[in-house]
C-alpha cells in the first residue's frame, strides 16, 4: 500500500517564528577570524567584513545571530573588545585553548548583524564575570542615558543604542569543561538575581535561562527555581516573567547513514519534554496562565561529530547528503514544534561545524547549506498538522531511546502554510535505497516541486557552487500521486 499524507491548511498549530531561522558565531576556530572578520583580504569591505559571506548570510535571511559564544564566552570580558582597536589586550583563550586578539568585539558584532540584517543576540559570561559588568554590557548597548557606559559607547563612535533584545544567563554553565561549572541550584539563584538586575536596567529585553538537552534533571530544577512571577518585580506587575525563555542543546551524528538522519527526532521529544517542564514549573509556582508561556531557545543545534571534527581543531565539519537530510529533519522538528520554539540557531554559522565554508579566496556552500535555505524560503507563516502513514525505520538509533519515545517514519514530514496562501510541505524520504509513491490530496492549481538529493548518502556539495535543487512546476487537482526518491528533501508547494 502506498505511504499517504494528509494536510489542511486550516489545521494550524501555531505560527512559526522566524527566529526559527538564527545563526550562532562564536570566536572558535575560523568562524570570526577567517570567517566573517578577515581585514585585508579583497573580499572584505573597509571594515574588514567579508562580503561574501554577509551576502550569502542574506541569503538565508538569517534573521537573528547569537554571539560571542559558547564555551567561548565564560571567559570573555567584553571591555577588551571595544575601543582603540591598538589598545586592545590580546588574552589567552581557554575554552579552545587559542589567543584571543579582540580585533573583533561587540561594535563590530553590532554593525555586522546590521550588514546582515539580523538581530544580536549576545550570551552574557557566567564564568568568570561579574554581574556588574553584565550590566556594563547592556547599558553599553541598549541606554541613551548621560552614563558613563552608554557615553563611552558614543565615545567609541556610536550615537544611538543597539537595542539588543535578546540576551542569554549564560552557556552550558553545567558542563564539565566549563569554567566554572555550576549546580542547579548555585545557577538558578545567580540566574535569578542576575535576570531581576538586569530588567531593572532594561524591562524591554528578554532573557534566557541555561538549560541543558531539555530532558535532563538540570532542565527540571532550573526551570522550578526560576520559572515564577516576578512578585516584587517593577510596579508589583504580576504579569511578568524575568524569563522569557528557556535554552536547549543537542548535537547528532551517527557513522550509520540512516540512523544519522533519524537523530534529530531525539530533539523533537526534548522540545515536548522542555514545553512540559515549562509547564510543571508554572503550575508549581502558581504561574498565572495571563503570563505568557516560556519558550525553547534552541541556541545550539547542528549535526556534529565531535571525534570527527574536534572543536579544539575548529570543528570544520565536511557534511553529506546524509547530514542535509538530517538538517533538513532537525527543521522538520522545528516546525512540527512551532508551538514550542522562541528561537533556533544553528551552531554554527560559518567554518565551525557549519553549512558555509570561506578560503582566502571565496566561499563554498556544503550539502547542509541546501536544506537551510529551502526551509527559510518556504517553510513560514503557520506550522500545519500534518499525517502520514508511511512504513517505519527499524534500525539501531543513536541515541537509542528515539525508538522507544518516537515514530520513524520512512517519510519525515513537517508542513506550513505560508503568507502567500501556499500549503508548503517538507517530506525528507529517510531511505537508502526505496522511492516512495504517495498519495495526497492537494487544492487545484500549479503545483511546485524542489528536490535535494545525489548520487549517495555520502556525497558531498560539488566545488562548483551550482545550486544541486532541480525545480518542476505542474499543473495538479484533488488526489495525485507523488514519488519521493530515495535519499532526498523535497519542498511541494501548492
Ligand atoms: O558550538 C560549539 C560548542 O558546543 C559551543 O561553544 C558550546 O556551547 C557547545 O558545547
Amino acid at each position: 500500500k502506498n505511504p499517504t499524507i494528509t494536510v489542511d491548511a486550516d489545521y494550524v498549530i501555531a505560527p512559526i517564528t522566524p527566529l526559527t531561522y538564527g545563526g550562532f558565531t562564536e570566536h572558535m576556530g575560523r568562524c570570526i577570524y577567517g570567517g566573517i572578520y578577515d581585514p585585508g583580504n579583497s573580499l572584505s569591505d573597509a571594515n574588514g567584513f567579508r562580503t561574501d559571506v554577509i551576502e550569502a548570510l542574506k541569503e538565508l535571511k538569517t534573521p537573528v545571530v547569537r554571539y560571542p559564544g559558547g564555551n567561548f564566552v565564560a571567559t570573555y570580558h567584553w571591555l577588551d573588545g571595544v575601543g582603540p582597536k591598538e589598545h586592545r589586550p590580546k588574552r589567552p583563550e581557554l575554552a579552545w585553548q587559542g589567543v584571543e586578539s579582540n580585533q573583533f568585539g561587540t561594535d563590530e558584532f553590532m554593525q555586522w548583524c546590521e550588514l546582515v540584517g539580523a538581530e544580536p543576540y549576545l550570551c552574557l559570561n557566567f564564568g568568570t564575570g561579574t554581574l556588574d559588568e553584565a550590566l556594563g554590557w547592556l547599558e553599553y548597548c541598549n541606554s541613551s542615558a548621560d552614563t558613563y557606559y552608554a557615553n563611552l559607547r558614543r565615545k567609541n563612535g556610536r550615537e544611538n543604542p543597539y537595542n539588543v533584545k535578546y540576551w542569554a544567563l549564560g552557556n552550558e554553565v553545567w558542563g564539565p569543561w566549563q569554567v566554572l561549572q555550576s549546580t542547579p541550584s548555585a545557577y538558578s539563584h545567580q540566574a535569578y538575581q542576575w535576570a531581576k538586575a538586569l530588567k531593572l536596567q532594561d524591562p524591554s529585553i528578554k532573557l534566557i535561562l541555561c538549560g541543558k538537552d531539555g530532558l535532563s534533571s538540570w532542565d527540571h530544577q532550573v526551570l522550578k527555581e526560576c520559572v515564577k512571577v516576578d512578585a516584587h518585580g517593577l510596579n508589583g506587575d504580576l504579569t511578568r516573567s524575568l524569563i522569557d525563555m528557556h535554552s536547549i542543546h543537542l548535537y547528532t551524528a551517527s557513522q550509520d547513514y540512516v540512523a544519522n538522519i533519524v537523530a534529530p527526532r531525539a530533539a523533537e521529544r526534548a522540545i515536548q519534554i522542555t514545553s512540559g517542564l515549562i509547564d510543571l514549573a508554572r503550575i508549581e509556582n502558581g504561574v498565572s496562565p495571563s503570563v505568557p508561556k516560556q519558550k525553547i531557545c534552541f541556541d545550539e543545534w547542528n549535526v556534529w561529530d565531535p571525534v570527527r571534527a574536534p572543536g579544539e581543531l575548529g570543528a570544520e565539519e565536511k557534511y553529506t547528503l546524509s547530514d542535509a537530510l538530517a538538517v533538513a529533519v532537525w527543521l522538520n522538528v522545528f516546525i512540527r514544534q512551532a508551538a514550542h520554539i522562541g528561537m533556533a540557531t544553528i551552531a554554527q554559522s560559518v567554518n565551525v561545524i557549519s553549512p558555509l565554508m570561506t578560503s582566502p579566496t571565496g566561499i563554498h556552500k556544503q550539502m547542509t547549506w541546501w536544506p537551510l535555505k529551502l526551509f527559510s524560503e518556504h517553510m513560514r507563516g503557520d506550522s500545519l498538522a500534518v499525517h502520514v502513514c508511511a512504513p517505519a525505520y527499524e534500525g539501531s538509533t543513536t541515541p537509542a531511546w528515539i525508538r522507544a519515545a518516537t515514530d520513524t517514519p520512512w517519510l519525515d514530514v513537517s508542513a506550513a502554510r505560508d503568507d502567500d496562501g501556499f500549503t508548503n510541505l517538507a517530506v525528507v524520504n529517510v531511505s537508502p535505497d526505496e522511492d516512495f509513491q504517495t498519495v495526497m490530496n492537494v487544492r487545484e492549481g500549479y503545483m511546485r516541486s524542489f528536490t535535494l538529493t545525489a548520487e549517495g548518502m555520502g556525497s558531498v556539495a560539488k566545488e562548483d557552487g551550482i545550486d544541486p535543487i532541480k525545480h518542476d512546476t505542474w499543473y495538479a487537482k484533488g488526489q495525485i500521486e507523488y514519488l519521493f526518491p530515495r535519499h532526498s528533501l523535497t519542498i511541494l508547494k501548492f
